[in-house]
């Protein structure tokens, strides 16, 4: 259901912009759906994170998990694995912790820094890169 957004560009004005569109995502999720967050520090893969995740349900309060790789959160919709693989070198390390059994664990993966481990994604996760424009607040998403 989420790969009907493939190939969209969406023009985001703020943050409430952001907040829509995490919203929106979050109800078309199904177990075993991987979003893959590519863009500059600062561009909002963790704010989108946490709009998804409360349009998940998610009670907990989801803060960004690069000292952990990987933070759990149940108490929504579906299970939410929220990655950050800042600190990774590449795929192989995300294999080394084990990090693609996440794929298949019945939830919904998202991870922050995707480009770093793009070659071990799974063929149909949803790649969703923020690029900055020269106005703040506002942002593209490209997704593919
Ligand atoms: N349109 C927007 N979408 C998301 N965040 C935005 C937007 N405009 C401003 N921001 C701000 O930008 C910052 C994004 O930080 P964060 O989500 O931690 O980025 P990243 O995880 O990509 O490093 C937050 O302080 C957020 O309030
Ligand atoms: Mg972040």
């Amino acid at each position: 259901m989420i790969q009907e957004l493939q190939g969209k560009i969406i023009n985001i004005k703020s943050e409430a912009d952001t907040e829509a569109f995490g919203l929106q995502l979050a109800k078309m999720l199904q177990p075993g759906d991987v979003v893959a967050l590519i863009g500059d520090l600062g561009t909002g893969k963790t704010s989108l994170t946490k709009y998804i995740a409360k349009g998940l349900g998610v009670k907990e309060t989801v803060s960004s998990p690069t000292f952990n790789i990987v933070k759990e959160y149940r108490s929504g919709r579906l299970p939410l694995f929220h990655f950050d693989v800042y600190r990774l070198a590449d795929g192989e390390e995300l294999l080394d912790i084990g990090g693609e059994e996440y794929y298949d664990a019945g939830g919904v993966c998202i991870i922050e820094w995707a480009d770093i481990v793009e070659s071990v994604l799974p063929l149909d996760a949803l790649i969703i890169t923020i690029d900055y424009t020269d106005k703040e607040g506002e942002r593209i998403l490209t997704i593919c």
